[in-house]
């Protein structure tokens, strides 16, 4: 198994260019289903869950046809063309690798009336129930059942039909759920109507990519939907919008290293709230080319452009301060950025208190920054952070996407080597995160776990 061995201490700075969105990108190729025409996918990262998902709905007869000779990823542009509608069940096997297998059930519902997908379960940061995607598409009139883990989804012979649905649960909206119901509802008769629905930018760049493939569908970024059904929809060529986790991510790398990093295509309009607690921690973000005040193009945001593709640089006081957050669905604070502003706040001076809204058990990162020096006292959904002067490198262990993120950013901000363990956890959503840290000076190298002894110290 990969394992990442760091030597922290060093200011990061340089230029990084910010890849295409994983959570965007995952529900804009599931919609790929939803038409028998080829969907051109741009900006795609390469990422172990897109390579899954991939897989999966190539199983699912959905095949990408610009998959390059050699055998790699490519360029990030991706096509996919469903042109075998039989296949419909997405198998336990690869469901249990990903549980955003999960967005295949809309699209595949509607268009070809029956879906068959296993159950996702748990994992590390929490329980994560399907309740309310199975809850919006009955609403649509889908015949829903559960048998030997799987949900099986049939469409009755008049059709989907559209509804008024409420979409919220006892944490808020739902991201792929949201997804889910509006895909299928693009393909439903009548007008569906979601309240409480994902205000999340990848549900934005979801919807666009639908409308542009002949759906009719507005109030995008809203927490009501509105979507008029059409009888198909045709294929499309889209730009996935750039990953405001992998964004909000180096933006912290730079807060802990005491750094000066340039994110290119970053997309600060979908990290406001991010970029309002990073002020407040002392982390300074500023449009690398702002447009003239007097600009009628001018954004409200930091003087950017085109809000979504920035050039921002981030630079932090040497003093960082203690700051109050709750995570919440968009436009609040991600909870998919929680870990990664601990470490942050780890290092600031005073107490700072971090409450997850989303997820209230994804705390498994609190035990391992303790390893590391970090003073954080957990209460349930709640963590009390003192700050310290310094973190100490440690051997640990990276138990989910997020925390790992964390935990590389707690070694790159530590005295001494940090080994951090199970690496493919941070595969699944950061593409080459040790060569992008290294351009920024950074050293970090990625080993199997039997070779991490014979890692040299740099002199
Ligand atoms: N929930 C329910 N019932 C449901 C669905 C969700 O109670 O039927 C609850 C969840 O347990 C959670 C809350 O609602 O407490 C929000 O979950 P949501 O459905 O929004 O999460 P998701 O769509 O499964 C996506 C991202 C996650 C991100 C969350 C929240 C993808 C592929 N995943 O998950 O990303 O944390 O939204 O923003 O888009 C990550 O990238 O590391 C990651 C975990």
């Amino acid at each position: 198994m990969d394992t990442f061995v760091i030597e922290g201490g060093r200011r990061l700075s340089g230029r990084v260019r910010i890849n295409g969105s994983k959570n965007a990108a995952l529900p804009l190729l599931a919609a790929s289903l939803l038409t028998d025409q080829p969907v051109k996918l741009r900006e795609v990262p390469n990422l172990a869950d897109i390579k899954n998902l991939i897989r999966l709905l190539g199983e699912l007869g959905c095949r990408r046809t610009d998959e390059p000779a050699d055998g790699s990823f490519g360029d990030g542009t991706v096509t996919m063309h469903s042109v075998d509608e039989s296949l419909s069940h997405a198998r336990y096997e690869i469901v249990r690798t990903m549980r955003a297998s999960i967005c295949t059930l809309g699209p595949m519902l509607a268009r070809r009336g029956f879906a068959q997908i296993s159950l996702p379960g748990g994992c590390a940061i929490g329980e994560r129930p399907v309740d309310l995607h199975l809850r919006g598409l009955a609403a649509l009139g889908a015949q829903i059942t559960v048998n030997g883990g799987d949900i099986i989804a049939k469409v009755p012979s008049g059709g989907l039909v559209g509804n008024t649905i409420f979409l919220g649960g006892p944490f808020g909206s739902t991201v792929l759920g949201t997804a889910n119901v509006m895909s299928a509802a693009t393909l439903a008769k009548g007008v569906t109507t979601i309240e409480s629905a994902a205000c999340e930018p990848e549900i934005v760049d979801l919807a666009n990519m639908l409308n542009k493939m002949g759906a009719k569908i507005t109030g995008q970024g809203s927490p009501r939907l509105v979507i008029e059904g059409v009888s198909e929809l045709g294929g499309c060529d889209h730009r996935v919008i750039p990953d405001r986790i992998e964004a909000g991510t180096y933006m912290m790398a730079a807060a802990v290293t005491n750094g000066d990093i340039v994110l290119e295509n970053c997309p600060v309009d979908a990290l406001l709230s991010a970029m309002h607690y990073l002020d407040t921690v002392g982390v300074h973000v500023e449009a690398c080319n702002p447009v003239a005040a007097t600009s009628p193009q001018k954004s409200a945001h930091r003087g950017c452009e085109d809000p979504m593709r920035c050039c921002v640089r981030v630079t932090s006081d040497r003093i960082l301060h203690p700051v109050e957050v709750t995570t919440q669905p968009h436009p609040g604070f991600p909870t998919d950025l929680q870990a990664q502003l601990m470490t942050v706040l780890a290092l600031a001076d005073g107490n700072s208190v971090i409450t997850e809204k989303i997820f209230p058990d994804r705390f498994l990162h609190v035990a391992e920054l303790s390893r590391m020096g970090a003073k954080l006292i957990r209460h349930g959904p709640t963590v009390v952070i003192s700050g310290v002067r310094r973190l100490v490198g440690a051997p640990v262990m990276a138990s989910d996407l997020r925390a790992s993120a964390g935990l590389v950013l707690a070694g790159l901000a530590a005295e001494g080597r940090t080994i951090i363990n199970r690496v493919y956890h941070l595969d699944r959503g950061y593409d080459r995160m040790e060569d992008r840290l290294r351009a920024l000076g950074a050293v970090i190298q990625r080993v199997d776990e039997k070779e991490v002894a014979e890692v040299a110290v740099p002199g």
